[in-house]
């Protein structure tokens, strides 16, 4: 997906840049080109050779290069790429990003470009929970700027916490994911200063220390519709049951296993400006987990299992007159009488819109790729075709971000 793909990396100066390397190397395995920036402080930490061996370009480091203004220009370094990726995002880089400052050829080009921009962090994890930093990543986040990262784990100056560099792999994946995306032509930061909460993946409830009571969901399209938001300039929390996915880059993940542990999560989350309700949330839990393994007597007798019903997470929200979020969009899934149900649904839970989708065995939409959808609202049913997960939320954001433009939610 990257092949063809044109990125401006800049490189930042921090004990991580030498990770650079590796990515440069993998970017241009993928067949895309990089043209590379350096800051001053990055040549105390990787040299300009080595970045221009691995890129097989020169590299650009001097605004006031008169050749390289007269061949190139700072200007045109930006408008020649289709990203621009600033990896290792230093503290002083950010500041300096999240202010407008333009003092060397890195911070020049990232005010001058009207490219998507993705920062991945990298710094000691004192810098990095500073208040001014995390001030810096909100204000970075509102302009639409990608965060990707920073992990946690040991750091070079001996500390631990988050911090380190993401992994080369992982900022390929954030950048593949932006820029192949289904949401090439949704552009901009569309939803920036936009809180998008998601509830996504199955819940789990235990019936005794070693055994529980779940369901079939991947969390996919909860985590699609994340990944869209954020891409959109979004601030995205996805309250998420347990899944194997991993975060989409920019959306911050709030695990929890059970009903009662994600309604909690959720409404210490409110108030948000859109809610959208995509888990698949067990109805019922045991009326007591058993404390000890529930064992077998020997007598062939076998425990019955007392349930009791689970609060419902889109109703509490959609009901509450106090915080109810500006959009609230609940999911119905539903193996007969699809539309009907979904009606009946947005009836009965008070959300505004319903997503509706067949999850018979047979489609494969439980843990697949792909989802056949049918949007209810206030004004009627649209039926979409069976498409991609991942074009089901691109559709499904844009049309969260028109009733914005509309002014109908604020
Ligand atoms: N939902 C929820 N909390 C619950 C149950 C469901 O928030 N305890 C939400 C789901 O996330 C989804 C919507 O309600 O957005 C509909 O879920 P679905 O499982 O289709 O419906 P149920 O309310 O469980 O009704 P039924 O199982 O009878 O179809």
């Amino acid at each position: 997906m990257l092949a063809g793909k044109r990125i401006l990396l800049i490189v930042g100066g921090g004990i991580a840049a030498y990770k650079c390397l590796e990515l440069i190397r993998r970017l241009r395995e993928r067949e895309a080109s990089v043209r590379v920036i350096m800051t001053a402080a990055a040549k105390q930490f990787v040299t300009p050779l080595s970045l221009a061996s691995l890129s097989g370009d020169k590299v650009y480091d001097d605004m006031f290069d008169l050749t390289d203004e007269t061949e190139i220009g700072h200007i045109q370094l930006s408008r020649d790429a289709d990203i621009l990726m600033v990896a290792p995002a230093t503290a002083d880089l950010m500041a300096k990003m999240a202010t407008g400052q333009c003092s060397d050829l890195a911070t020049t080009c990232l005010l001058a470009t009207d490219k998507p921009v993705m920062i991945a962090p990298a710094m000691n994890v004192r810098m990095w929970e500073h208040a001014a930093t995390q001030r810096n990543l909100e204000i970075l986040r509102s302009d639409g700027v990608h965060v990707v990262g920073p992990n946690e784990g040991d750091m070079a100056c001996g500390e631990y916490g988050p911090g380190r560099l993401a992994e080369p792999a992982e900022i390929i994946e954030a950048l593949s994911a932006r820029l192949g995306s289904p949401l090439d032509d949704l552009e901009g930061p569309r939803l920036a200063g936009k809180t998008i909460l998601i509830t996504a993946g199955p819940t789990q409830e235990p019936i005794d220390p070693v055994r529980y009571i779940a369901n079939r969901s991947s969390g996919k399209q909860g985590y699609a519709i994340g990944a869209v938001a954020a891409n959109l300039g979004a601030r995205v929390i996805i309250v998420s049951g347990p899944t194997r996915l991993d975060p989409p880059p920019g959306a911050e993940v709030i695990p929890v296993e059970t009903a009662e542990e994600m309604l909690k999560a959720v409404q210490d989350e409110m108030p948000v400006d859109v809610g959208i309700f995509a888990a698949a949330v067990s109805d019922w839990r045991t009326a007591g987990a058993s404390e000890q393994k529930i064992k077998k007597d020997g007598s062939g007798h076998v425990p019955a299992l007392e349930l009791t019903e689970n609060p419902d997470i889109l109703a509490t929200i959609a009901k509450d007159k106090k915080n109810r979020p500006g959009l609230v969009i609940g999911f119905a899934a539903e193996t007969e009488n699809v539309v009907e149900n979904a009606k009946a649904k947005l009836e009965r839970k008070g959300c505004d819109w319903v997503v509706a989708n067949d999850v018979s065995p047979s489609t494969g939409v439980m843990g697949g790729d792909e989802n056949t959808v049918h949007l209810v609202t206030s004004d009627g049913v649209e039926n979409w075709p069976q498409m991609a997960k991942s074009d089901v939320a691109a559709r499904l954001v844009d049309r969260i971000c028109n009733e914005l433009d509309e002014g109908v939610w604020t």
